[in-house]
């Protein structure tokens, strides 16, 4: 099966949100592609230091504007799209990634491993890591940034049958994109990282984003990969049933020749 897989990765501008969705929109118009996948927050920037900014740009899930325009853009250009945003329910906060379908579906996770000072502003994710089907039922995982540092999040999707891992991302620390190499091969799925750029800049706080969003093979392979500062969109075409294959020899298995037994929990 031949399936297109998109990555995005540009500057949000923070708090702007219909500038952003704006950005985005001419991003994905006339996209030939299955699946894409957005940055971590990817319509409202990152570099919060009050609790208010965060409930202007949070939104619930169906009715939020942001949610909702992107829904319709799955639906009319009949991709998947997975994007990062916050995510209002009742009272709480979420960092949360959305999995929107062309059939009108969809499918959220709440990120489960909160990065620095993301735990004074959202809940810990509490949907814990599922798999979906995206576009041609090609079963997909859904990872938020530090998430990365936890290798039981890749594991656990995987084992669970997950083919491709979209991996919205904020990307602050250096080690992510060599180390989803690992998360790759180790589980024999394809993952997809969305990172965003820029230095973002809020009273006394500060971060730069690393860039180099990047599609990985069941290998490994690096099937793509942005420069850190580049603005843009990658394209390419990938089988996701190699994913389905776990051998590593004739006798061995990725997961048919672990031993739990040993392993602490
Ligand atoms: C991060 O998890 N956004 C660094």
């Amino acid at each position: 099966m031949r399936y297109r897989v998109s990555v995005l990765q540009y500057e949000p501008k923070f708090l702007k949100q219909d500038e952003n969705l704006e950005t985005v929109q001419k991003m994905l118009a006339g996209l030939q592609t299955d699946l894409v996948v957005l940055p971590e927050l990817a319509l409202s920037g990152y570099v919060f230091v009050e609790m208010d900014e965060v409930m202007q740009i949070a939104e619930s899930v169906p009715d939020g504007k942001c949610f909702n325009t992107l829904r319709q853009i799955a639906i009319d250009n009949d991709f998947s799209i997975v994007y990062g945003f916050a995510e209002r329910a009742g009272d709480l906060v979420y960092n949360s990634s959305a999995l929107l379908n062309p059939d009108g579906s969809y499918h959220v996770y709440r990120k489960t491993h909160l990065y620095y000072r993301e735990k004074l502003f959202f809940e810990p994710g509490d949907t814990g890591f599922a798999v979906h089907p995206a576009k041609g039922d090609v079963k997909i995982g859904m990872m938020i940034c530090f998430d990365w540092q936890f290798p039981e999040s890749a594991r656990t999707l995987a084992m669970r049958g997950a083919q491709i891992i979209c991996h919205p991302s904020n990307l602050v620390l250096p080690w992510c994109q060599q180390a989803m190499i690992t998360r790759s091969l180790e589980n024999r799925v394809f993952t997809i990282t969305s990172n965003r750029i820029g230095t973002e800049i809020n009273k006394d706080q500060q971060q730069t984003f690393t860039g180099a969003a990047q599609i990985l093979g069941t290998k490994g392979e690096i099937l793509a990969r942005m420069e850190t500062t580049g603005v843009g969109v990658e394209t390419r075409e990938i089988d996701p049933s190699l994913a389905l294959d776990k051998s590593v020899s004739s006798m061995n298995g990725v997961f048919a020749d672990r031993r739990p037994d040993f392993y602490q929990r």
